[in-house]
Order: C-alpha cells, then structure tokens, then sequence
C-alpha cells in the first residue's frame, strides 16, 4: 500500500542519537502544529508544551532521568503537559495526550528528524516542574527529544498480529 501516512507510521523508530545540527524553529513549531492536530474528547485540546533548546536547561533537565545522554545529546526537548484546568476526564484527557505525542512523533519522521518518546523522566516530573518555572496544575506526559538524526539502521520488532487479535466475530 502507497500511503505516506502508513510509511510514517511503519517507517518511525524511536532515534536516540543525533548529530549536533539545531532543529529549526519553524519544524519544532510544525511537530506541536501535528500535536494539536490530534483528536481530544469533546475537542477540549489539553495539551500544553515547553519547548527547550537552550544548552544549560538541557543539562539540568538530563539530572532528572536515567536517560540523560539522549537529554544531552538532542538538540531540542519537547515536554508535553495536560493542563488540569482544560480537563474533563482523566482517562480521556490521557488518552489525548497519547495521541498527541504519536502525532508529534509521526511529524519528526515526515519531517526527516528523529526523535524519542521520554516517559521515565516523569518519575521526576515534579522536579522538571519546577525546573521550567510552571504553575501547578500542568502535568507532564512525556519529554519528546529532537534531532537529525546521525544513523538511520534503527531497528524495532511487534509481535504478530494474532497475538493481539483476540477474536474476529
Ligand atoms: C509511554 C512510553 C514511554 C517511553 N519512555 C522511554 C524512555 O524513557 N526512554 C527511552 O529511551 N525510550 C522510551 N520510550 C520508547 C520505547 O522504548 C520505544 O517506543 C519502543 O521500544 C519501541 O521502539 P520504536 O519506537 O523504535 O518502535 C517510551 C515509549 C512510550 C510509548
């Protein structure tokens, strides 16, 4: 099948390496764009997002996570955050968010960067709070690191498609 849509989606790989080259700011712009462009329960669009590119606010955030080389080594992060004050439904709202994330994702890869979904960092997300100066009441979903990538032989595997079908009725 000849989809662009499905070639992102098959093509994607989770990037954690990446050359030293910024990101432009229109492209960081053109992922959130792809972010809010995902559904959201009654269309209530949740999410919030810090961009951060800023060398030494990088340092600090790669402290708050066991993967603080690919923190260090992309050039751009993304938090993505649910502001409470927009909710309507917990699981909805993070259903959203979830969606919100894979449509930035899908975006670096159309675009020709690569980048990586960070959720053990929100084992710290306080501390990431509050390093990003944000009022209570936001709350971290993800850090998306962003870069061109420096390789591009990533490899990944699912399961077969039985083995999440339970039953065709
Ligand atoms: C909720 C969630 C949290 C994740 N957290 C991390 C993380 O903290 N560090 C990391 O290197 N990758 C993280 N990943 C990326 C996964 O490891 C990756 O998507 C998975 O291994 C499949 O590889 P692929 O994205 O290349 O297909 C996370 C992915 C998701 C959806």
């Amino acid at each position: 099948m000849d989809s662009p849509v499905l070639a992102a989606i098959y093509h994607r790989r989770s990037i954690r390496t990446f050359t030293a080259e910024a990101v432009d700011r229109e492209l960081l712009h053109e992922i959130v764009k792809a972010g809010i462009w995902a559904p959201s329960g009654l269309n209530n669009q949740p999410w919030r997002f810090v961009i951060v590119t800023d060398p030494a606010l990088r340092g600090k955030l790669a402290q708050e996570t066991r993967y603080s080389h690919i923190v260090v080594a992309a050039p751009a992060l993304i938090a993505v955050y649910l502001d409470r004050n927009a909710m309507y439904d917990e699981v909805k709202d993070h259903q959203a968010a979830g969606a919100c994330i894979e449509n930035m994702l899908l975006a670096a890869e159309a675009l020709g960067l690569g980048a990586v979904w960070l959720g053990q960092i929100l084992k710290n997300k306080e501390n990431v709070r509050l390093l990003l100066e944000l009022p209570e009441g936001l709350e971290l979903m993800a850090v998306i690191a962003i870069g061109h990538p420096d390789r591009r032989d990533q490899r990944s595997n699912r399961k077969p498609l039985d083995h999440f079908i339970i039953k065709e009725l």
